[in-house]
């Protein structure tokens, strides 16, 4: 199975060249697939909890612990695998993302269990049993997911069409209306984030960090917002992270596009910073990194910026395998492929499954709780199975 190499044509500028190769996936197994599909009920596993990182600070009403996180391990009755599965949640989520889904189906922690992996899971610093103690900016200051938001891009893009690839959808279960109970269970999950997640990212990677020092080698599983934070992870502790699997990470590359526009992620993949050879300080240096517009001729996928050549590298991101995946409905679909170049280009090793090209159709942003998500996961189990060892 290959991956068709997208065409692009440079700006004025000649300056960079970018190979997107053709990606094989020699992992891919379609019978495999086609067996793992079954799962329909939860499974039996050993729960426990944790805390992991934050620290004490002498607050407004007396010493608090601060930016401590929760996590949740389930362990199946017959462990297989020697690196338990940690996920890593997207914007306005909590754990519950991969329990059971809205409609009450089995969600992806269920057939990980079932196919023997340890599976750890985490509600981010500041959100869900991860108490906000102490008053700062960062608590009063927090943005919502309002209903049209999360209708327009997550759910119910079809009928928006906000982007080329939102008519696609299909697979969302249910209406995506007030008053579905499917609906209803979705949105009433959604939490509340700060709004400066400069110094918020800080904070969740050092608490991630602090898991994998007490856990050991693990593969992440990051979506959306999640994406830079295991980017940042995987930066921190490259011995730790044995692998991650990146469902549509927040991107694209230093700007924003579809939801808003204008400038994000200063460190290309990430707002909190991370190491590039040579070094990048934006504090120091705002201009570290020469940025080209990429044009698509492709109306249907959006320019990017990437760097110049010679192009600063991620040396701790090289450091691991990464899969990322783009479904074909999603928000995701327009962009995604700047974030694929751009890892490409830092020199990291990185496949990318975009789940149109294996007959998979009709997903947006959140995959792993749609119609068709016991169908989805087992792709996940089979790289990684082929992958880290
Ligand atoms: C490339 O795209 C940008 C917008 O993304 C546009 O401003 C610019 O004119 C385009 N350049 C060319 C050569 O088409
Ligand atoms: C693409 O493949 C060519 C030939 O195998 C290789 O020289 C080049 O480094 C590859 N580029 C990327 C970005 O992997
Ligand atoms: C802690 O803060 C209180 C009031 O904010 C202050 O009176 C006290 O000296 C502080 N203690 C330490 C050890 O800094
Ligand atoms: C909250 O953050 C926004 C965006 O950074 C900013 O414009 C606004 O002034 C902040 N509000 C408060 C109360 O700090
Ligand atoms: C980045 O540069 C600033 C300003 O020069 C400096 O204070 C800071 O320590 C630097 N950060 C790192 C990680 O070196």
């Amino acid at each position: 199975m290959l991956f068709l190499p997208l065409l692009y044509v440079l700006a004025q500028y000649t300056a960079v060249v970018i190979a997107i190769n053709a990606s094989s996936l020699s992992w891919y197994d379609p019978q495999l697939s086609a067996l793992h599909a079954t799962l329909k009920e939860e499974v039996f596993a050993r729960r426990s909890y944790f805390y992991v990182g934050g620290k004490y600070i002498n607050g407004t009403s007396g010493w608090v612990i601060t930016d401590q996180m929760y996590v949740e391990k389930l362990e199946p009755q017959v462990v297989l695998h020697k690196y338990p599965l940690v996920f890593i949640t997207g914007g306005f989520q909590i754990a519950t993302n991969w329990l059971n889904t809205p409609d009450d189906r089995a969600g992806w922690a269920s057939y990980f269990l079932s196919q023997g992996y340890v599976v750890y899971l985490a509600d981010h610093v500041k959100r869900g049993r991860s108490p906000w103690a102490m008053a700062s900016s960062a608590l009063l200051n927090t943005t919502f997911t309002d209903l049209a938001f999360v209708q327009d891009y997550f759910i119910a893009g079809q009928r928006t069409k906000l982007w080329p690839q939102a008519v696609l959808h299909t697979q969302w279960p249910g209406t995506a209306e007030v008053g579905d109970p499917t609906f209803d269970q979705f949105y009433a999950s959604q939490i509340q984030t700060p709004v400066d997640d400069g110094p918020y990212s800080q904070t969740i990677i050092d608490a991630y960090s602090a898991l994998l020092d007490k856990i050991g080698a693990s593969v992440l599983v990051s979506h959306s917002q999640g994406g830079p934070y295991g980017w940042g992870i995987g930066d921190s502790r490259p011995n730790l992270v044995k692998a991650i699997i990146a469902l549509e990470p927040e991107g694209p590359p230093f700007e924003n596009q579809v939801q808003k526009t204008g400038p994000a992620r200063p460190y290309g993949i990430t707002t909190a910073p991370i190491t590039y050879s040579p070094a990048v300080n934006l504090t120091a240096d705002p201009n570290a990194f020469t940025k080209v517009r990429v044009n698509s001729t492709d109306p249907d996928f959006a320019n990017c910026l990437m760097q110049a050549e010679p192009a600063k590298q991620l040396p701790n991101l090289q450091k691991f395998p990464i899969l990322m995946l783009t479904t074909e409905a999603s928000y995701h679909a327009f962009y995604d492929h700047c974030t694929y170049s751009y890892l490409v280009q830092a020199g990291v090793n990185v496949e990318w499954l975009q789940l149109k090209d294996i007959g998979i159709h009709g997903n947006a942003h959140f995959v792993f709780m749609e119609k068709n998500n016991m169908e989805v996961v087992p792709l996940l189990d089979m790289w990684i199975r082929a992958t880290v060892k």
